[in-house]
């Protein structure tokens, strides 16, 4: 039989993405933002389209059904019954959110059949299910609770229910304006980071910090209940009807206006970040305690935008009542186009969904272009970059001495992931043991505040060797402590030191990727999904005694993830990079021709 093909889009609001199924299986996912360059591409997402087209080797005619992941009409009534409630205040946003509003979005259905050429059904599925059904849908269970939280869809802004064989279902809703992400967001605004995109500085930042303010955001800000649901106050809020996330009264009550962004970060900004942080978990664990009640199921799917909060995901895992976790890679509003293409197939085509034991369906969210050996070398040839092509083992091995060597090293492998972590196909790597590497690595390399932590990639046998953690955890949604006997116990003097200064004192045999509070956010690599990068681990692992490498994203701070090897090799040379491992090319720093920062090639590109 001939196969049967569904797209999903999400777009016109942030984090725009196509994804692209074959008979249900996924064949393609990728984020506008990593082919425009324009982090949280919010606009069709033709690149990713026409990509997920390409991989599969197909038109926009050979789709059996398009889905897309909100209901606009939906989302439009909230932003005009908003407008209609806190006029004129909120005059000023509905002049910048309305025109657009009236002119791009409303008219969805025109824009995806101009842009798509297509003229065959398109499903619209609420946003919350688009989320729910990434949970649920890839995941390796048959049946779970289902947990989604996020900023805000249409009206809904979390909502519960459960995952059933080929199908979900959603018996509650939160709804705007109370809203856990957008709460989160406030303190993002107010700690002086971007909305949307700082949720993980202030979430980095928080263990610096001492929940000073947990209280008064719980006499002040929210009203939580028993069962996770809860009420904002907005007198403390401007986001309803206001261009901004806090107003005078919330400055007032925090004590100063918000924090200029760039300007320097105190103790204050750090105690603010770990008291959201505490009640951000506070708000899972009741939401994830009344999942349980409510299914008496011992497994939990989470998505949505909060869902990204590794230190909330992590204590919802340990604390229970759940006994397994899993938590869509792309949780935010990208993963609602994979959503919602599932639904569209399981649920309007009512076809069943094949699960593999213990495995899941998002084929470790490698999910995006790989390019041709052929392709790359033209590049590199035409740009006159110096390389040296190896055979697959000696590359390892050469990879593994170079990070064994303290460089730094670009990796640059196979197709790219969906969802916002690197997870060994466009990554940065560094030898985890270096006492300086987590200070190298941000200043030097990613150009950001010193204090983000990396994370490690760790061979999924030995996880448990160096954390506290005994489960697979592929996607880096989870944090665990490193393991006491690799720990290093704080002097009385550094005891004595507060916020930043901590920074410098190394924690572990692994200092590189252990957080202040000895946590660690872990992707434990397996070899079925990612063969190459756990090939080179073991390298490492031979060469040092370490399975572990440090693994951050392949970009520099406010840039989105490289794509293609043109931005592998820019990011390369802009930085300290020390070498690139682009397919089965070398590149040595050093040997390179010096970097002209007009060399502007074009973005044309093209795929395997
Ligand atoms: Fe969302």
């Amino acid at each position: 039989m001939k196969p049967r093909y569904v797209l999903g889009i999400s777009a016109f609001y942030h984090d725009s993405a196509a994804a692209l199924l074959r008979d249900g299986d996924i064949v393609a996912a990728a984020s506008e933002e990593r082919f425009t360059r324009k982090k949280g591409e919010a606009s069709y997402p033709v690149h990713a389209v026409s990509y997920c087209l390409r991989e599969a080797g197909i038109t926009s005619n050979d789709l059996m059904g398009v889905g897309f992941y909100d209901k606009p009409l939906l989302k439009f009534e909230r932003i005009l019954d908003t407008y209609l409630a806190t006029a004129p205040r909120s005059l000023r946003q509905f002049l910048v959110a309305g025109p657009v509003w009236m002119k791009e979005k409303v008219f969805t259905d025109r824009q995806l059949r101009d842009a798509l050429g297509y003229e065959g059904a398109i499903l619209y599925a609420e946003h919350h299910e688009s989320h729910a059904a990434s949970a649920f849908l890839p995941s390796p269970f048959d049946e779970a609770a289902v947990l989604t939280i996020d900023g805000v869809g249409e009206w809904a802004t979390a909502s519960l229910g459960v995952g059933r064989d080929n199908d979900i279902e959603l018996w509650k809703e939160l709804f705007w304006p109370d809203s856990l992400g957008l709460l989160y967001s406030a303190f993002t605004y107010y700690t002086g980071f971007k909305v949307n995109s700082g949720e993980y500085k202030v979430m980095g930042l928080a263990p610096y910090g001492e929940p000073k303010y947990v209280q008064l955001i719980y006499d002040h800000l929210i009203d939580l209940k028993e069962d996770g649901s809860f009420r904002l106050n907005q007198e403390y809020f401007d986001y309803v009807g206001g261009l901004r996330m806090t107003n005078g009264n919330f400055a007032e009550l925090f004590g100063g206006p918000p924090r200029v962004p760039e300007t320097r970060l105190t103790q204050r900004e750090m105690d603010l970040a770990r008291s959201v942080q505490e009640v951000c978990e506070e708000v899972m664990l009741r939401m994830a305690r009344t999942a349980y009640k409510a299914t008496s199921l011992d497994n939990l799917c989470l998505a949505g935008g909060v869902a990204l909060n590794c230190v909330g995901n992590a204590r919802i895992l340990r604390e229970g009542p759940f006994k397994r976790l899993w938590i869509q890679p792309a949780a935010g509003d990208a993963g609602g186009a994979l959503g919602v293409a599932q639904l569209v197939w399981h649920r309007h085509f009512k076809q069943p969904r094949t699960l593999v034991p213990g495995r899941d369906g998002m084929k470790g969210a490698y999910l995006g272009p790989a390019f041709r050996e052929e392709l790359i070398e033209a590049f590199l040839t035409s740009v006159g970059a110096v390389y040296h092509k190896l055979e697959r083992q000696p590359l390892l091995e050469a990879t593994a001495k170079l990070l064994a060597d303290g460089r730094i090293v670009g990796w640059f492998n196979g197709r790219m992931e969906f969802g916002p972590r690197a997870l060994g196909a466009r990554s940065i790597l560094g030898d985890p043991r270096s006492p300086r590497m987590q200070a190298q690595m941000n200043i030097k390399i990613k150009f950001r505040e010193g204090f983000r932590p990396f994370a490690p990639s760790v061979l999924r046998e030995r996880v448990a060797e160096w954390f506290e953690l005994d489960c697979d955890s592929p996607y880096m949604l989870l944090v665990a402590s490193v393991k006491k006997e690799h720990q290093i116990p704080m002097t009385t003097e550094q005891r004595k030191l507060w916020g930043l200064d901590l920074l410098n004192q190394p924690r572990s045999d692994i200092p590189a990727v252990t957080h202040i509070d000895y946590s660690a956010r872990i992707q434990t690599v397996s070899r079925d999904t990612n063969p190459d990068y756990y090939d080179l681990i073991r390298e490492f692992e031979k060469l040092t005694g370490c399975p572990i490498v440090v693994n951050t994203s392949f970009n520099v701070r406010g840039e989105p993830i490289v794509c293609t090897p043109q931005d592998a090799y820019t990011c390369f040379m802009r930085t300290h990079i020390d070498a690139l491992i682009l397919g089965p090319f070398v590149l040595h720093k050093t040997e390179q021709p010096t970097w002209k920062e007009t060399q502007d090639w074009t973005r044309e590109f093209q795929l395997d």
